[in-house]
Formats: C-alpha cells, structure tokens, sequence
C-alpha cells in the first residue's frame, strides 16, 4: 500500500466513524452540553458595520443603536456564525500579519425574538460561546453586560430585561479598532450562540465539576461537585442527584450504569450552594487516544419532589501523570505527545467557527500520526474540545498572549488588569470536564515571562479552578523564565524553540524534577508545490525542500533530533498544524517577531535591517507558510515527516519534489525521501539510483543529491527491515488537458453547517496532476446547494474566498459546497477550465 492509498484509508474509516447512526440516533442525541433547555440561537440576526469600512474609508457610529425600537429593517440580514472580515478584499496596504484583511471596524448585530408569556418566570440567559471583541449587550434598550476578549464564552443574564409574551430585541456591540492581533482574530459573533431558559433553582453556568480522583481497572470514584444557584426571592431545599450514562460519539447517553446518592442542600435567596457527591462506576472505561470513551453526568436538581432542573455533563475517565523522566503517562502508559499548534481560524471560512470543517481539520492531522493540539493563543471554539474528546486528542488549553505588557498596543494588555481573573476562571470553568485537556497554559512568549509574581498569581487563580492538570507558559525565553524563578509557579515547562541549554536546566536541582516540553517547535516553512534549487526564496513563496526556517526555528528533523537528544520531553507541538490567514513569515514585516531574539543583539540587529528592507518591498503574503498543510488542508511534502516519524508502523514513501522540470533536463534535480522504513532505493526510469539508509535518531529523510534530471518515471522503493516496506510513484506530466473533481465525501447533510470539500487536480491526459498548472477554473453548482468557498493554498492570492473564479495553484484548487437546509437531492459540483476538459462531482444532499 503507498501512503497516498493510506491518507485516504484513514480518510475513510473516520468518516465511517462519524457518519454511524447520525440519521436514527441524532433525535436524542445532546445537541449541548449544559442545561437541558438550551436552544441554539443563531438565525435570524441582523448586521451593520460602522467605523472603518472594508474599503478603508470610515462610516460614521449613529448613538443609541441599542435602542428597542430603532429602524433596523434596512439592516444585513444574516445567520450565525458570522465573521464580517472573511469577504475582504484583501487590501494590499493593510498588515500582512493580521492578513491584509479588513477586520477593523465597529460591528452591531440586532435580533428580534419572541419569549412566550408561559416563559414568566423563567431565568433567560444567552450564551457567547465567542465574539470578537469587546462585547457589549442590550436588551430592549437597557445595558445587560460586557465580555471584551473576544475569545472567551461568556453569558449574559438577559430575565430582568425581557418582556414576556412579547417581542424583544437584542443588540450587540463589537468593536475590534481597539483590538490588535499578531494573526488573522476574525470579526463578529463568529462563534455560536445559545438561550437558555431555566427555573429560579438551576445549576449555576458551567456549575459542574467532575474528576475522577482514584481509577483502577476495578472501579473508579467519579466526583461531581454542583453548583446550584437559587434566583429567586426565597430560600429553597433542594435535592440534587447525578446519574452517570455510557455516551456515543453522537453525545447520545447509551445506558444508564450508576449514579451519585442525593444531597439535600438550603439555598439562600439569591446565593448558591455546592454539592459534593461521589459515583462508582465498576470496571470503567477509560478514555484514551485510540478509545475515546466518554460518559454523561446528567445532573437532576428537585424541590418539593418536582424536577427543577436537568444539567448534561461530558467527561472522561482517565488518569494522566506527567512525569519527569518518563514523560507523560495517560491510563498509567507512555504517550508521545505527537502535537501540533493551530490558531482558531479555518481558512477560507475565516473565524466562523464550522464544526465540519473542524472535524476535517483533526482527521487529517489524526492521519498524520498527530494526537494533540495547542490552541495557540487563546481559548478555543467549545466544539474543539467536544470534537477532541470524542476523536481522541490530547489539548494543551491556552488563555493569553500578552499579560500586563503587551505586545502590540491593544494587545490583552488592556484588559489585564480588570479582566485577568475573569478570563482564567471561565476558561478553566468551561473546559475542566473535558478529557482531552491535560494542560492548561497561562500564556505564550509573554512580555512578562520573567515576573515571578504574575506567573504565580495566574498559575494559582487556574489551581484553584482545578487541580488535576498542570499550568504551563509557553517561554521563549526558557533561560531567563527559569533563571528568574517564575518557571517555579509552574507545574510543567514549555519550551519554545530554545533547547540550547536544556541539559544544564536538567542538571539544576530547582528544575530536574520539572516535566518539560517543546511547546512550540520548528517553525519550518515552504509553500505546498514550490520548489527551488538556489535558496528557499522566491516569488513570495518559499521552497518545499522543508529547510527554511526562521532564525528561531528549525526544520522538522533537527527537532526530531534534538527530541532524541532529550528522551524525558513529553513531546512537541509543532508550529503550526495548518496555515492561517496572517503571519506570513518569512514575508511578514511585524515587529513582534523580534521579540524572539530578545537575549541576542546581534541576531535582532540582523531581523530588524530584513524587515525593513520587506517593508519597502511591500509583499502580497497574507497567510502563514507554517503549515504542515497548506490554507485548503492540501498535505505539504511535511505532512509525510512527520508521518513516517509519528506512525513508524505505517507503510510509506513520499518522494518529492514533482517531476516536471522541462529547464533542467540533465541538471541535478535533488530528491527527497520521507519513510516509515529505515532505507529505500530510487530508481529513475527504471535504473537504480543506489540504496540509502537512515540512522536512527540522525537522519530523518533519504536524499539523493546527485540526480540528473530525466523526465520520466522516478520510484522509490522503500524496505524496513531488509524487506520491501512501501513505494511511492510520480511520474511527468504531460500537458494539461483536463480537470477533475474529488470529493472528499459522497454525501453532505442538508443542516446548513456540514461542509463537502472538494479537490480539483490539472490533469494530462493519462490523468497525472500536472503540477505546474495555473489555469483559472469557474466551479458551479447544480441542485439544493451553493459554494461556501474556494481556495488552492496559495498564501499570495488576493482572490476574495467567495469567488466562484480561481486559479490552481500548483495543479490543484479547492470548492467547498453546503447543501440548502432541509433540502434533499443531489447536489452537482461542476469546474471549467478553457482549453480543459471540464470535471463534475456529483453529491448526495441527506
Ligand atoms: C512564536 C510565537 C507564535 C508564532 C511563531 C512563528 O514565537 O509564539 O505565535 O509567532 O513564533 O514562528
């Protein structure tokens, strides 16, 4: 089997995984965690923009938009999630790091809905699962609250503001012109939205804390602690009880198999009470990378005998130990942490958050061996933790990028004061239950990373939240944070990049017994398709020979080996799983980046004179070349390292780069070997080219310098253990004369949030990508569908996600389609080309 046959098999057996009983069981799975009466409520709104525009020029902020009876009818009418910047343009002049995309700007968004008269009585809350930035909210003209990190969940208790019976409106003020970011932050209420509705007595927002605190084959205690608020004018008695069910993959509870003892609790008017109950569950099980068994703690609150409220809780049982020389243990075993940092956006979408394209997202990095994810630099989406753990991955949960200093003028620096408490304990309150957190992080290569008395006080507000993971900070300045003492508050080492003195830190008594790991790694960057043969540089595009880097980086291999170097790292993630829209280093002219050499002069006096000089070249680059894949989730020649490297008992071979070089025909045309084997023989044309060996732990490629280039057939075959192991083929394309269409699915659910995405290749006409091939494609759809958007990875493009129109890149491009909610049929995806034969694809609407 060769390794693309083994991308798509993986491919194919999550998609079974995902797709078993949606249509039967769906009815009665748990859309949401939390309280039982929670709605999704993102239909329906409506949108203006104020301040700076999307062309640059400055639309004046009328006062008193809140206002109940404000003439809105002429405003946007849209659905949630929405991110108001992803449409562009793309504008040259603005900041390549936040990706020359016009996400500065005052947003309002207004929503009329009606609360029946039988609601009197009720508690209404509206639950921000995220928007983007400094929220403020109204209800029928009166001011309810503010949350301004625009990453954070947050709710708004709206019962005092309402008219039951009646229409209410709600209006939400978004302003990201106070707001910087060293990437692409998206605008809007990007994340979903949800209206709860609950009796007086309820289980206080996020109210639930369950750990699970001995674990045995036999048995396990799984702990809940409720909180249970009383709104109302009286003190009650309440019983509260939590029953523990098996659930599925579908958040579907399977079986009830144990449940807490009631406890009777007084809650005075106004206040809350906390309940403290223990269940056994016999021969638990656990959840793990490879089973990612979960259970239901669904949490019953009565008074007087009647049911007042009923809470859903997911969790796992697990037991995790980071240890500090036998790295992290998860069930009592070893387990490599195989990771990678990501930022929030999903490409062409921008920051809506689509948990389709979220799942595909962690199907392909789960292809690539990885098992975990650092949610740089801030709190996820709420879908990725649900998504992690039900798929299996471990989560290093980020709060911060700045503290008191930042790094840019409106960085979180601005909200440190006022806001840092707040932020920490609802971060840490959302995501304790969830299994695949197993380390909470305090910040990123933060100004202050040498403050002792701040890492304390964040490192201890997230202890008192919970105990049972350990906090990082993520340093580059791994010397100084340790030397400083700061790096004592901590229960784990993050290390980004700087391992240079990491034997001496192993040595020294303060630290030896500190479980460490690199928390940013690498930093390679290429362009997927671009290959050049006298430097990584060019065209605003960087060579795919996986050696560039920045000055603080290094390519995927010298970690590997500095991995090997120190046994006791429990792992890496590498910066970054996907490309993202900013941060376009090497061709990103932000100063931050400076920040990196901030202990060596003479390297920093270097990076500044080169950021100049891109400044006055003003590069078109608004998306990263960091990737492991590329913007569409198009896989790098990367990709294949690091899974020869993290599934060594997977069969394959990657060879690269393609074979079409019509100006080098007898000039040497270096090719690369990625393998889960431990050597490999090339043959071009059929004739050997020699047999090449890896050293363990010293090289992880086979390279063979010294090809002349012949256009043809070039082959590897790869052996593990003196026997034939896996091949990898490519050949030279002839001309283009066709396009062709590859779904990813055959079929996409009509819920208006489930994506299909679907790959165009430039094909001869023996059907080989021809891998030099630009043509610009029109993509179409036919039936109850529309095109969400289109992409072909390549970070320069300045062509609006939207477009229907879009050159390949390097042979490829992509279309991602939804079908029409409610809508059944058959949903056909067509590409034209001129001068190429047209592709269709044909999708079934379910
Ligand atoms: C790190 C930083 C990341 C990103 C990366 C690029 O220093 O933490 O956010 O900027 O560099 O290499």
């Amino acid at each position: 089997m060769n390794k693309r046959m083994a991308f798509r098999l993986v491919l194919t057996g999550w998609l079974y995984l995902l797709t078993i009983g949606t249509s039967a069981q769906a009815q009665t799975s748990i859309v949401r965690m939390g309280a039982a009466n929670t709605q999704l409520f993102d239909d329906g709104w409506l949108f203006s923009r104020f301040g700076l525009q999307a062309d640059g020029s400055r639309r004046e902020e009328p006062a008193h938009l809140e206002e109940e009876h404000l003439a809105d009818g002429a405003w946007q009418q849209l659905n949630l999630p929405h991110d108001w910047a992803i449409t562009g343009p793309f504008r040259i002049e603005l900041d390549g790091n936040s990706g020359k995309l016009p996400w500065k700007g005052i947003g309002w968004y207004r929503k009329h809905f009606n609360i029946p008269a039988a609601d009197a009585g009720k508690r209404i809350f509206v639950d921000f699962d995220g928007a983007m930035a400094y929220a403020k909210i109204w209800v029928n003209g009166q001011y309810v609250g503010t949350w301004p990190y625009g990453y954070n969940s947050f709710r708004m208790d709206i019962t005092p503001y309402l008219h039951a019976g009646k229409e209410n409106v709600i209006a939400v003020r978004l302003d990201t012109e106070s707001w910087d970011s060293r990437w692409y932050p998206g605008a809007g209420i990007y994340r979903h939205v949800w209206l709860v509705k609950t009796n007086e007595v309820h289980v206080a927002h996020w109210g639930t804390y369950i750990t699970t605190p001995t674990v045995t084959d036999k048995a396990a205690a799984v702990q809940v602690k409720v909180t249970v608020d009383n709104q109302g004018a009286s003190p009650v008695k309440a019983l509260v009880r939590t029953d523990v069910y098996e659930l599925d993959i579908h958040n579907k509870p399977v079986k009830k198999i144990t449940a807490t003892s009631p406890t009777a609790i007084t809650i005075a008017a106004g206040n809350n009470a906390i309940t403290n109950a223990t269940a056994n569950v016999i021969a638990p099980k656990r959840w793990s990378i490879e089973t990612p068994h979960r259970y239901l703690a669904q949490t019953i609150v009565s008074v007087n005998n009647k049911t007042v409220d009923t809470y859903n809780t997911a969790f796992g049982i697990r037991t995790i130990a980071f240890t500090p020389r036998d790295g992290f243990l998860l069930n009592g075993k070893r387990v490599a942490i195989k990771g990678v940092c990501n930022h929030h956006d999903l490409g062409a979408l921008g920051a809506a958050i689509n948990k389709s394209a979220l799942t595909r997202q962690l199907k392909i990095l789960s292809a690539m061996g990885c098992n975990a994810i650092r949610t740089s630099h801030n709190p996820p989406a709420p879908e990725l933790l649900e998504l992690a753990d039900q798929l299996g991955f471990l989560v290093w949960d980020e709060a911060f990028d700045a503290w008191k200093h930042g790094k840019r003028k409106n960085d979180y620096n601005k909200l440190f004061p006022d806001w840092r408490e707040k932020d920490l304990q609802a971060l840490v309150h959302r995501d304790r239950n969830h299994p695949s957190v197993v380390i909470w992080s305090i910040g990123n290569e933060v100004m202050d990373q040498r403050d002792v008395a701040i890492t304390k006080e964040l490192a201890d507000i997230v202890r008192k939240e919970d105990s049972t993971r350990p906090v990082s900070n993520a340093y580059n300045d791994p010397d100084g944070g340790r030397e400083s003492g700061a790096a004592m508050a901590l229960g784990l080492m993050g290390v980004n990049y700087f391992f240079s003195e990491q034997a001496k830190w192993d040595a020294d008594p303060r630290y030896k017994d500190m479980p460490t790991m690199g928390s940013e790694t690498s930093s390679c960057v290429s362009t997927r398709g671009e290959y050049f043969f006298d430097g990584d540089y060019k065209n605003w595009q960087v060579s795919s020979y996986d050696n560039a880097k920045p000055g603080w980086g290094c390519s995927p291999d010298e970690q590997f080996r500095t991995n090997a170097k120190y046994p006791h790292l429990l792992g890496e993630f590498v910066w970054t799983g996907f490309d993202y829209l900013g941060e376009p280093t090497p061709y990103n002219s932000d100063e931050t980046n400076l920040l990196n050499f901030r202990n060596d002069p003479n390297k920093r006096a270097e990076l500044e004179k080169a950021l100049e000089a891109l400044r006055k070249n003003n590069p078109p680059s608004r998306s990263s070349y960091f990737g492991i894949v590329d913007l569409c989730g198009f896989p790098k020649d990367r990709f294949y390292s690091y899974q020869a490297h993290w599934r060594p008992n997977l069969p394959m071979a990657h060879l690269f780069p393609h074979w079409n070089w019509p100006e080098r025909i007898d000039s040497i045309v270096p090719v690369h070997v990625y393998t889960s084997g431990d050597e490999a023989e090339l043959f071009l044309n059929g004739k050997s080219l020699g047999r090449k060996t890896k050293q363990p732990g010293v090289n992880f490629r086979l390279i063979w310098n010294d090809v002349k280039y012949t256009p043809g057939e070039l082959k590897v075959v790869a052996y593990k253990d003196g026997k034939p192991w896996a091949t990898d083929v490519i050949k030279t394309a002839g001309s283009a004369v066709k396009l062709s269409l590859q779904p990813e699915s055959k079929s996409v659910v009509n819920d208006g949030e489930d994506l299909c995405y679907i790959t165009l290749r430039v094909q001869d006409k023996d059907g080989i990508m021809v891998p030099r091939s630009h043509p610009l494609v029109t993509f179409s759809v036919e039936g109850p569908g529309e095109i969400v958007a289109t992409d072909n990875g390549d970070p320069t493009s300045f062509v609006p996600f939207q477009s229907h129109d879009r050159p390949a890149f390097n042979g490829m491009a992509q279309v991602i389609v939804k079908a029409k909610k409610g809508a059944k049929g058959k949903l056909i995806v067509k590409a034209a080309s001129e001068g190429l034969s047209p592709a269709a694809a044909i999708i079934e609407v379910r």
